[in-house]
């Protein structure tokens, strides 16, 4: 297959580059580098059927050179990570839905099926646990700049849906939930990374709130393996599929981990959420996925525990050094 992945030096397209790469896909990378990086898809520069163009996906001209020769797309490329999104609205906005809206139409005209991912912040501010992928979603006020990442990326999946159902295009989106592993930054506010960078600098992990908020965390080798059973499911055409982990840990339990599994001497410190993302912030104690779908379409579930995955962020942030 010849697989286009925008947003393919981040994160999670980077190692999604790597697994269909591997597989012997041809897998075409579109990223302008404004949150991924160009070391994340160094190893990946020079072996065959890998090609990265550096440049803004927001671009039509591009993207009408390169859907014609694509058999699939992964739409990863967005704005990303709590603090950007509440440092900079504009951007979060303009970096999601154009984008989509323009890479869609292009896909349906050249018939190549996408897939979005989407987030777990479209659950927004609700309380329904588990969360379930057709319930409905209450976002918090628009006065709070933390919604306007799960509007956006919401209006995304109704763009692509409403492609699928007046194009017949056929579309994929998953819903994320925490997902972690080597390559994350910690710059845009995840949380483990800052963590093990700062256990392993000697420097106070630093919680926000009270540390009694729960998360899921989930590998990323989980996650891609989820994603490429999703897109290569037809059931999963023209629905929404939750992905990520249904283990719960507070906050403040998983500083108490890193600490443990670095064996540092860091200390646990707090910042009230006012602090650190200013007054207009809302957050959520907890966010569960109900993983009945993945189950059920894509026989999947993750298999990797919260310490397996500390210890995987630990040792590549030691081979690494930090990067924040
Ligand atoms: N990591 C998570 O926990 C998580 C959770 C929920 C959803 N997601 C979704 O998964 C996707 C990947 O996230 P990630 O964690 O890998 O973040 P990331 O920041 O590492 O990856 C996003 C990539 O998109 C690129 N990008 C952004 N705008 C672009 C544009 N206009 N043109 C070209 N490239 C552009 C960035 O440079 C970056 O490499 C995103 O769609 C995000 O919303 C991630």
């Amino acid at each position: 297959m010849r697989v286009l992945i925008t947003g393919g030096a981040g994160f999670v397209g980077s190692h999604l580059a790597a697994r269909l790469l591997a597989e012997g896909n041809t897998v075409t990378v579109i990223d302008d580098l404004s949150t991924g990086a160009w070391r994340n898809i160094a190893s990946l520069e020079g072996q065959s059927g890998f090609r990265a163009v550096i440049a803004d996906m927001n671009d039509a001209a591009l993207l009408e050179r390169e859907l014609p020769r694509t058999d699939f797309v992964y739409h990863l490329a967005s704005a990303v990570g709590v603090r950007l999104v509440v440092e900079r609205p504009v951007e979060t906005i303009r970096r999601i839905v154009e984008p989509t809206q323009k890479l869609v139409d292009l896909c349906s005209k050249y018939r190549v099926p996408v897939l979005l991912t989407s987030t777990s912040e479209v659950y927004g501010i609700s309380d329904r646990l588990p969360f379930r992928e057709d319930d409905p979603v209450t976002i918090g006020a628009t006065v709070k700049p933390r919604w306007a990442y799960a509007s956006a990326k919401m209006l995304d999946e109704f763009y692509l849906l409403a492609h699928y159902k007046e194009t017949a295009l056929p579309v994929y989106i998953v819903r994320l939930f925490n997902t972690v592993g080597p390559r994350q930054t910690g710059k845009y506010g995840m949380v483990l990374p800052r963590f093990v960078t700062a256990a392993l600098a000697g420097e106070p992990l630093i919680v926000h709130g009270d540390g009694a908020q729960k998360r899921c965390f989930c590998s990323i080798l989980d996650v891609v393996e989820g994603l490429l059973r999703v897109s290569r499911t037809p059931e999963a055409v023209g629905s929404v599929m939750n992905l990520g982990s249904d283990e719960e840990i507070a906050i403040l339990d998983l500083a108490k981990r890193v600490i443990a599994l670095t064996g540092s001497k860091s200390e646990i410190g707090f910042k009230s959420y006012e602090e650190v993302f200013g007054a207009d912030f809302e957050d959520m104690r907890r966010r569960v996925p109900s993983l009945d779908r993945a189950r059920r379409l894509i026989g999947w579930q993750p298999k990797y525990t919260i310490d397996d995955i500390i210890c995987q962020v630990i040792e590549d942030k030691q081979k690494r050094g930090s990067e924040e």
